[in-house]
C-alpha cells in the first residue's frame, strides 16, 4: 500500500465530509478527554446530549474535579459502563492536585492516570496535542483488517497492539485528524454491514475490496452466549411513603442505587430475615428484561408493603435524584401502578 497516498486521500475526504460534532469545536484537552471517555463504549448519537449537558454544567476541569461523585454518577445515568465516570473523576482530581489542573501534554504522564488505557491515551494525546499515537477502536480495527486482509482475531489484545503499532509506522503529522478520520471512515463508510465501498475514499488501497473479500473482515471469535439470570425485584413501600433502596458497593454498578433483588426461588421469609423487616404478601406487577454486555437479566417485579422502617428507606419524591442503572429504572417505572 502507498501510505502517503492513502493518508492524503483519507484526510482530504475527512476535511470535506466530517460531521460537525460538538467536541470537534474545541481544542480544550479536558473537553476532548471527556468526549473520548463517553465515546469509548457508546455511539455518537447517544453521547451528544450527555456531552453538551456535562460541558454546560462542568465547563472546566476544576468544576468537575470539585463535584461530588454521587452527583456525577447521577449525571452519567443511562450512559452505562459507570466505571468510566468513576475513573475519570479520580483522574481529573489527580490532574488538579498534581498538575495544576493542566491535562498533561506528555503521553507517559497522561497514561499513568486512572482509566487511561491505549485507546483513551491515544485519542486524547493525538487530538488535543497532536502526538503520533494511534487510537484503535472497533471502527479502526474494521478499516485496517479490511484494508490489509488481516484475518487475525480482533478480540485478542495481541492483534490490537500489532495493528496499533502498524498504524504508527505510517500515520502523518496531523495525528489527531488522522485518528478521527479513521474512526469516521469506519462509522460512516466502512460500516459493519453493507459497507459503502463504492464511495470509499481509500478504495484504491483496499486489498479486500480488490479481492472481493470485504465480508470476511474483521474476524472475531464468536462470543460466548450471554448468561441468563432470573430475579425477583421488590418495590418495598412503608407507611411513610418511603421505599427500600440499597447502594451497590461493588462491581460495575458500584455507587448506584438498587431495589432489593433475589433469585426467583427465594421465599419471603428469607427476604425478611435478610432485610430485617416484616413484609406483607408480594403482588406481581410485571416483567422486564435488561441486556448487559455479557449477561441478560429477567426480572419479575413485585410490590410489597411493610410497617417497618430503617436507614434504607428513602422518601418516594427523592428517588429520582439518586443515581440508578437503566435496569433499575425499568423497575421503578412500575411505581406509578402502585400509588
Ligand atoms: N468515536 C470515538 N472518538 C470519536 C471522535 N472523536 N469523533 C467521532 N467518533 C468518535
Amino acid at each position: 500500500m502507498n501510505y502517503k497516498l492513502f493518508n492524503e486521500s483519507l484526510l482530504d475526504w475527512y476535511y470535506e465530509v466530517r460531521r460537525d460534532l460538538p467536541w470537534r469545536e474545541t481544542s480544550d484537552p479536558y473537553k476532548i478527554w471527556l468526549s473520548e471517555v463517553m465515546l469509548q463504549q457508546t455511539q455518537v448519537k447517544t453521547v451528544i446530549p450527555y456531552y453538551n449537558k456535562f460541558i454546560k454544567k462542568y465547563p472546566t476541569l476544576d468544576s468537575i474535579a470539585n463535584e461530588n461523585s454521587e452527583s456525577l454518577l447521577k449525571e452519567w445515568e443511562g450512559l452505562g459502563y459507570y466505571n468510566r465516570i468513576r475513573n475519570f473523576h479520580e483522574a481529573v482530581k489527580e490532574v488538579q492536585s498534581t498538575y495544576q489542573s493542566e491535562v498533561p501534554n506528555q503521553p507517559e504522564t497522561f497514561f499513568t492516570l486512572k482509566g487511561v488505557g491505549p485507546y483513551i491515551g491515544g485519542a486524547v494525546q493525538s487530538i488535543a496535542f497532536n502526538h503520533k499515537i494511534a487510537a484503535v477502536d472497533g471502527n479502526v480495527l474494521r478499516v485496517m483488517t479490511r484494508l490489509t486482509e488481516d484475518s487475525r482475531d480482533i478480540s485478542k489484545q495481541k492483534t490490537i497492539s500489532s495493528i496499533k503499532a502498524h498504524i504508527e509506522t505510517f500515520m502523518p503529522d496531523d495525528a489527531g485528524n488522522f485518528n478521527q478520520a479513521m474512526m469516521e471512515l469506519g462509522a460512516t463508510v466502512c460500516t459493519p454491514r453493507a459497507p459503502k465501498c463504492i464511495t470509499c475514499p481509500v478504495q484504491a488501497h483496499c486489498e479486500s475490496f480488490k479481492n472481493n473479500t470485504v465480508n470476511l473482515y474483521p474476524f472475531k471469535k464468536k462470543a460466548k452466549a450471554k448468561k441468563e439470570l432470573y430475579f425477583n425485584v421488590y418495590l418495598i413501600l412503608n407507611d411513610q411513603n418511603e421505599i427500600y433502596l440499597y447502594k451497590e458497593t461493588k462491581d460495575l454498578l458500584q455507587g448506584m442505587y438498587k431495589f432489593p433483588k433475589f433469585d426467583v426461588d427465594t421465599n419471603v421469609e428469607t427476604i425478611e430475615d435478610k432485610l430485617h423487616i416484616e413484609l406483607s404478601q408480594p403482588q406481581f406487577l410485571g416483567e422486564e428484561k435488561h441486556i448487559f454486555t455479557h449477561k441478560v437479566w429477567y426480572m419479575n417485579i413485585y410490590v410489597v408493603h411493610t410497617t417497618s422502617t430503617n436507614d434504607h428507606f428513602v422518601p418516594l419524591n427523592e428517588v429520582r435524584e439518586l443515581p440508578m442503572s437503566v435496569a433499575m429504572q425499568k423497575v421503578y417505572k412500575y411505581i406509578d401502578e402502585t400509588i
